[in-house]
């Protein structure tokens, strides 16, 4: 090749190569280890055996069963009740308990997964399941029964009637108030409420417990043996979710920084069928409402599932929610609606729905109830094994913060709150049983934090955070493409310049910074899956519904996220699901 730049030109082209090199090597997430300011020596220190961080179901379950090995302490970032689990409103997925149960709901949970799901946790997961129920019977939980038998609904991609629920459509709220009472009666289990997680302590590769936030004690360092890690997701990243305002990805952002391996961030499951009311906030029209056989129409009053998938209303969530977006988009129309008019005791099974439909004028017996599909669940979450361990030692995972492999690329509705009892207990047996250590203390180490504010003016918080939902609905929503991906990823860049290097002294500002550390893993993981498969739709993918089976995987020292080849086929009728 012969070259014909002048010699400066030349230098300057191999200067850009350079640096372009240097620039594409760079890590993704270049942010500071630490989001605050503490050192050990004047920060007030509190020391446990075992630090569990969240109290959805997940971290309740796993807090009860630690305590039976050790000192356990609970953290919530509000009151006990302020998790997501007690939005919840369809119920409980559950086989029965006979080996064709146990089939089925295998099958369908791989099905709805495409096979990405990790088959021995699918296998715990059925097979744990009754026994969790039973427990939570004999803990006093009230589930709705006929004739004395506990009554099962359906839902999206569930091939047989197999949903326990509560007081019709307040699951969550029963099984937080079972919950709760069980917490309290714990010996060794001391629950800390309104504390902040900032950040997760780490030396050496491992975790020894967190920096805390309390409004009237400041900052916190809770040394712990083990730490389990239950925050949660990261609805909040979007505009439209159904998830409280407290689910802001921090569990996942302080892993991040903490140095674990995040897996699948790009997996984020939308649900079909929010209230698209302005002033309601997007809350969930459980899918256990089209289960008992609402129909979903347009303004028209056509019902479009029918000639897209041949569950109709009952199709896969992602199924359901592409449908939505896409008809929409055809016929220019805002949201579409849900019919329930011809339910029979429609009011008597969903209370709450009748009742904050009514809330805002909309009498369900008489009026269509207008729904837009929301962000819902993250399916992706910090890699962990089956027992809960995640690539930092001593740091488990359980719930929809952790991915172990039960989802797949999309989860069956109402498999969670099943997850979050069954990997609760038994990540909270691994670490209660680790941390179990009788008199020892847990290490603590010299650490501290000292940063510098980079950026002096003032922030405003709100409009960062609202232009940062917008664009991760527009670009990151039920369709994306690796154009937006892409502008997504250099708009992210460019705001976390100057949000992610200031410092903030209250949970609001760390916050966003946990928002737009969480946002980058989404988008990222996105751009890296180039091809469609349950949630994650590209619309620029070559084939959609062949996909290869790989995870995307993203952590703070990666330049960007990478794909790792996994798992075995799904066959079904194998004995692990593995050939
Ligand atoms: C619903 O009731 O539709 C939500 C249940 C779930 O997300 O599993």
């Amino acid at each position: 090749m012969v070259i014909t730049a002048k010699p400066r030109v030349a230098a300057l082209l191999v200067q850009n190569s350079v640096l372009n090199m240097l620039f594409r090597m760079a890590n993704l997430f270049d942010t500071r280890r630490y989001l605050t300011n503490f050192d050990a020596v004047h920060t007030s220190h509190i020391v446990t055996d075992c630090l569990v961080i969240g109290s959805g179901v997940a971290g309740a379950r796993a807090a009860v069963e630690a305590a039976n090995y050790c000192h356990v302490i609970l953290l919530c970032k509000g009151a006990f009740t302020d998790s997501n689990t007690s939005f919840a409103q369809g119920g409980i997925a559950v086989a029965k308990g006979d080996p064709a149960s146990f089939e089925t709901h295998f099958e369908d949970t791989m099905r709805v997964g495409c096979g990405l799901n990790d088959p021995q946790a699918v296998r715990t997961l059925v097979e744990e399941g009754p026994s969790r129920i039973a427990e939570l019977i004999e803990w006093g939980i009230e589930f709705d029964r006929e004739a004395g038998e506990l009554a099962y609904g359906l839902e999206g991609g569930h091939s047989v009637h197999r949903i326990v629920h509560a007081h019709g459509d307040e699951t969550g709220r029963e099984l937080t108030r079972i919950l709760a009472r069980r917490v309290r009666g714990t010996r060794r289990l001391r629950v800390f409420e309104h504390c902040f997680l900032i950040d997760l302590l780490t030396d050496d590769g491992r975790c020894l417990g967190a920096v805390t936030y309390h409004e009237e004690f400041g900052h916190q360092l809770i040394w712990a043996k083990q730490t389990v890690l239950a925050t949660g997701g990261c609805g909040q990243i979007w505009r439209e979710s159904t998830n409280p305002p407290i689910t802001t990805g921090d569990g996942l952002a302080a892993a991040i920084r903490a140095g674990a391996i995040l897996r699948d961030m790009e997996m984020m499951q939308f649900h079909p069928t929010t209230l698209y009311v302005a002033g309601a906030g997007r809350a969930l029209i459980s899918e256990a409402v089209r289960g008992e056989g609402a129909y979903l129409i347009d303004r028209e009053g056509n019902r479009f599932m029918l000639g897209k998938h041949h569950d109709a209303e009952l199709a896969p969530r992602d199924v359901v929610s592409r449908a939505i977006h896409e008809h929409l988009a055809a016929t220019h129309s805002n949201c579409a609606y849900l019919d329930v008019r011809h339910i029979p005791n429609f009011a008597t099974r969903f209370p709450g729905i009748t009742r904050l439909c009514a809330d805002f004028q909309i009498d369900v017996h008489r009026d269509l109830i207008p729904v837009r599909p929301s962000a819902h669940y993250l399916v992706g979450g910090v890699e962990v094994e089956l027992n809960g361990q995640s690539s930092v030692d001593r740091l488990f995972c359980c719930g929809e913060v952790a991915s172990n492999g039960v989802h797949g690329a999309n989860r069956l509705a109402s498999n969670s709150l099943l997850e979050g009892l069954v990997f609760g207990k038994i990540v909270g047996e691994s670490a209660g049983r680790l941390a179990d250590g009788a008199r020892t203390v847990p290490e603590i180490a010299a650490l501290s934090s000292h940063i510098a504010d980079s950026l002096r003016t003032p922030l405003d918080i709100v409009d960062v955070n609202n232009s940062l939902r917008s664009l991760m609905t527009r670009n990151v929503g039920v369709v994306r493409s690796g154009e937006r991906l892409t502008e997504t990823a250099e708009i992210l860049d460019f705001w976390g310049h100057y949000t992610l290097d200031k410092t903030f002294d209250s949970p609001s500002g760390w916050e966003l910074q946990n928002k737009l550390t969480v946002a980058k893993a989404c988008a990222a993981s996105a751009l890296a899956r180039t091809e469609s498969i349950g949630v994650h739709f590209r619309s620029d993918a070559d084939s959609h519904g062949s996909a290869s089976l790989y995870h995307t995987q993203i952590a703070r020292d990666f330049a960007e996220a990478q794909r790792v080849t996994k798992p075995p086929p799904f066959v079904k009728g194998g004995s692990r699901g593995v050939n």
